[in-house]
């Protein structure tokens, strides 16, 4: 006899009944009656599950009582036309192999609603969940999207090193990566630790971003990005912040702020069109289940162009709002970096729709941001979004020898370790801009979801290591 192939339970749904098959998945649930058994299985693939309809002979029936939700199973059988599934196929068992059994009694994850926090704790069943196999197929297929979409455009995918020595961000949120001794650490002659002695030879630190390296890319091959882990020891704990979380980082020669801007909008907009087009039975079961307003949402994105804004008239617009009678929690002043209470209150309530914000203050953002004539604001920008507030962080940079090096020195950032850095500028200096989307902001926009650390599959979060 010819063997069967086993078919995923996507494919199978798409196909035309007729002929045998072979299924493989985790039983879903199990009802029926005196006669027949029905089974709904999944096997990952999608979000819905196929059919299986069991007779109750009495060799089944002694497969069948080994099967339970949670089960993992292999089904031979006729692929039929079904009647009440609510699916156009459905599978006719001829014969049932128990690879797993899933004991009632001990199951994890009962049919109450259980929560997102509980489902955390419980790293085997909370991918098996339907909220979960949405989240993660939709997190692969954007993580495609990304990479088609600067492929198409030719820019050279470039990795940047996860250690590094350098602080691109110079906000002090570095986890040390050592190998010394934490009861014995070296001292020199100061009492310090003495890191000549580390395995770098020197201090070393998880990247909090690509995008030095990334410059030094983008200045040779014109266009590149990155998409890779980043890691923040900041001591954030709010539905938004990871300690470990993806970046995408393009960086572009001859961009101005403009250019910047323009494809910002461009790519997130792609995006977000990519979700709807291709993964829309996640998207729509994540609507029903959750969030009726997601899918309009992503749509109003999608359809909208998005609102252009100097800070100096965000802060503006705030203190108007604050003079009539809205409340913040946190104050509102020209030089203030502005927290997600503000950033969305400018998107949802007042202008409805995202918003690009430009012009900062140079006091409150990194250093090599292009400094405006005034001496004041920098070419920064912030991509604002509904819901989540900064999705994305980029600038122009500075790329005049003479003003980095002022700025790294008013900053007392040490020179000396960001030469190499510095020498972009003394050898062939060009105009050039880049920005980081954080890829989970990305997708607590497409999936809805509340809380980031329900967009990761491992989330990392202060005083949370777990698996
Ligand atoms: O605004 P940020 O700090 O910008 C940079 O790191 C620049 N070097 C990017 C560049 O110009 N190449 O971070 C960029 C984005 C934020 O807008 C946010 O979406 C995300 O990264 N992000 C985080 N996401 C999750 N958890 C955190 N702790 C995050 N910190 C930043
Ligand atoms: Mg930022």
């Amino acid at each position: 006899m010819e063997e069967i192939l086993r078919t995923k339970v996507k494919d199978l749904l798409e196909t035309k009944a007729g002929g045998k098959v072979l299924a493989k998945g985790w039983v879903r649930t199990k009802r029926g009656n005196k006669e027949i058994a029905f089974i709904a299985l999944n096997d990952g693939s999608t979000i819905k599950n196929i059919q299986i309809v069991v007779d109750k002979t009495p060799e089944n029936e002694a497969i069948l009582s080994k099967i339970s939700t949670g089960a993992c199973i292999s089904v031979c059988g006729s692929l039929v036309e079904s009647v009440g599934s609510g699916q156009s196929v459905e599978i006719h068992a001829d014969k049932i192999e128990v690879y797993g059994e899933c004991d009632p009694m001990r199951y994890p994850l009962q049919k109450k609603d259980t929560t997102f926090e509980y489902l955390r704790t419980v790293a085997h069943m909370r991918p098996r969940t339907n909220t979960f196999g949405a989240v993660l197929r939709l997190r692969s297929q954007m993580a495609y999207a990304i990479h088609e979409y600067f492929h198409s455009k030719g820019f050279v995918y470039l990795n940047t090193p996860l250690i590094t020595a350098s602080d691109c961000e110079g906000a002090g949120q570095m986890f040390q990566v050592t190998t010394l001794d934490l009861n014995d650490v070296p001292k020199n002659k100061k009492g310090q630790p003495d890191f000549s002695k580390d395995f770098f030879g020197k201090q070393a630190s998880l990247t909090v971003s690509g995008q030095l390296e990334g410059e030094l890319g983008a200045t040779a091959l014109g266009e590149i990005y990155t998409f890779g882990p980043t890691f923040r020891a900041e001591n954030s704990n709010t539905p938004r912040h990871l300690a470990e979380f993806w970046m995408i980082e393009p960086e572009m020669a001859f961009y101005d702020i403009n250019d910047n801007m323009n494809l910002a909008e461009d790519f997130i907009k792609h995006l977000v069109k990519y979700a709807l087009d291709n993964c829309r039975d996640d998207i729509q079961f994540l609507n029903d289940r959750y969030d009726p307003e997601l899918i309009s949402r992503l749509e109003g994105v999608v359809g909208t162009e998005f609102v252009r804004l100097e800070y100096t008239e965000g802060v503006r617009i705030l203190e108007e709002a604050i003079k009539n009678g809205e409340k913040f929690e946190y104050p509102v002043y020209w030089g203030v970096d502005l927290q997600s209470e503000h950033e969305r209150y400018l998107v949802e309530k007042h202008f409805g729709k995202p918003v690009i914000l430009t012009g900062y203050p140079k006091d409150i953002k990194a250093f090599y941001m292009k400094q405006d004539p005034d001496g004041k604001t920098v070419r920064a920008m912030d991509v604002l979004f509904p819901k989540i507030g900064e999705i994305i962080g980029g600038s122009e940079r500075e790329s005049d020898l003479g003003k980095l090096e002022a700025r790294i020195d008013e900053l007392k950032m040490s020179r000396k370790n960001l030469e190499w850095y510095i020498d972009t500028r003394r050898f062939g200096s060009c105009p050039h801009s880049g920005f980081g989307l954080g890829f989970e902001r990305l997708l607590l926009f497409i999936t809805g979801m509340q809380n980031i650390r329900d967009v990761i599959p491992f989330p990392r979060t202060p005083k949370n290591c777990e698996y």
